[in-house]
């Protein structure tokens, strides 16, 4: 058996400082204002941003934050061409004491490490993820909004920052994080969305990126998301690219589907699925809620036979951006012929049950009893 690669890890022995630099512009309150009236799912980026660089010789350095601005790149740089990108997407949120909090931010900066291994990127110390994240929440406090559930979303982003047009990993690498006030991803966090089930289009296969959270494994989704579209679908549900026979996630979130006595059945990620905090989170606190959880392939026969026979009554997607949203019904077209599962009670009991204390526990409404939640020092 092959010896995987070491990946790039770290050349420096130094945690990496984010300071902010000196008279950066910040907006008027009254901007501000109105952009959290519409704030959109991050259609306004605050105004700074965190940046370091890495280089081959000196490691990572040059770690500051500074205005938001456009990036300097030529179109022969390499992430245009070859992709070499990964990101990551976790919130701040503003509790009703205006203090600020982060949900376990040390596991979004242990997936930006695995990500980076598959991509061989270089690896950013969990440290200096946190270090950095951090540091926008004290420079970019004021756009943090509040009520409802609005939050800030952050954006972690690294990618292959030189130019060239070899195929090879880049020597030049740019890691930043940007972010902006955010509405819930779907117009009303409770609506329930229908999903699109597709046996034509794969995310992943085995082996491939579908546990990374590379820009490669949206780009190659959003066709698939059009043709959802036209039958009013938000999201597209994948399956396994072998045999199309099993329920893997959406293009953008994790999926779940609920019996009517209370079992939560969701799809064990094995390399082909992203490992989402959300899911990690629901697994975690859904006994204490009365429900049992089940982790374990799911056919799409056996989920449309479920629902069809009331036995499977509800079904969410959840992940960061969408939080916990509710399924109203699965649309499959197959010879031209569109079927439509629609769930009994979209909206049921259990999905209730896990968002409210989901996000109770992320605005601080309720015990952290998991020490999930960590507080920016402002
Ligand atoms: N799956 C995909 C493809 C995603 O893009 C996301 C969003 O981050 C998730 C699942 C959910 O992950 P998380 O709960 O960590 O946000
Ligand atoms: C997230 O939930 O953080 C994502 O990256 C998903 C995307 C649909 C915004």
């Amino acid at each position: 058996m092959l010896t995987p690669l070491e990946p790039v890890i770290y050349a420096g022995s130094m945690s990496l400082p984010f300071e902010l630099v000196e008279n950066t512009r910040r907006t008027a309150p009254e901007r501000l204002a109105e952009i959290f009236a519409n704030p959109g799912f991050v259609d306004y980026f605050s105004d700074h941003m965190a940046v370091a660089t890495w280089t081959k010789a000196e490691g990572w350095h040059d770690s500051k934050v500074e205005q938001y601005r456009p990036w300097p790149m030529t179109l022969g740089t390499a992430v245009f061409h070859y992709g070499q990108e990964i990101f990551e997407g976790l919130k701040f949120y503003r509790r009703a004491d205006d203090t600020i909090w982060l949900f376990r931010p040390e596991a979004n900066a242990q997936r930006l490490a695995r990500s980076a291994q598959r991509l061989d990127l270089p690896v950013l110390p969990e440290a200096d993820f946190l270090t950095s994240v951090r540091a926008l929440g004290r420079a970019d406090a004021a756009w943090v909004p509040s009520g409802g559930e609005m939050s800030y979303y952050l954006r972690p982003v690294m990618f292959a920052d030189e130019s060239f047009l070899g195929v090879r990993s880049a020597m030049r690498v740019t890691y930043a994080v940007v972010g902006g006030p955010a509405a819930p991803y779907f117009a009303d966090g409770l609506t329930p969305v229908n999903i699109y089930v597709t046996t034509t289009y794969s995310r992943a296969g085995e082996g491939g990126t579908g546990a990374a959270k590379c820009g490669g494994n949206y780009a190659s989704a959003l066709l698939a998301q059009r043709e959802g579209a036209t039958y009013d679908c938000s999201q597209v549900l994948f399956t396994d690219a072998a045999t199309h026979e099993y329920v893997e996630e959406l293009g953008g979130m994790n999926f779940f589907a609920v019996t009517k006595d209370g079992c939560l059945i969701t799809p064990p990620t094995s390399g082909t699925i992203l490992e989402g905090i959300t899911r990690d989170s629901i697994l975690t606190l859904a006994p204490s809620l009365g429900l049992t959880c089940e982790v374990r392939p799911l056919s799409l026969s056996e989920l449309f036979d479920r629902i069809s026979a009331g036995e499977i009554t509800e079904a969410f997607a959840c992940g960061t951006a969408a939080v916990v949203t509710p399924i109203a019904s699965l649309v499959q077209v197959v010879d031209g012929e569109l079927a439509r599962y629609s769930l009994a009670a979209p909206c049921g009991e259990a999905t209730r049950a896990i968002r409210s204390q989901l996000i109770d526990i992320q605005w601080g409404r309720r015990d952290d009893m998991y020490g999930w939640m960590q507080k920016v020092e402002l």
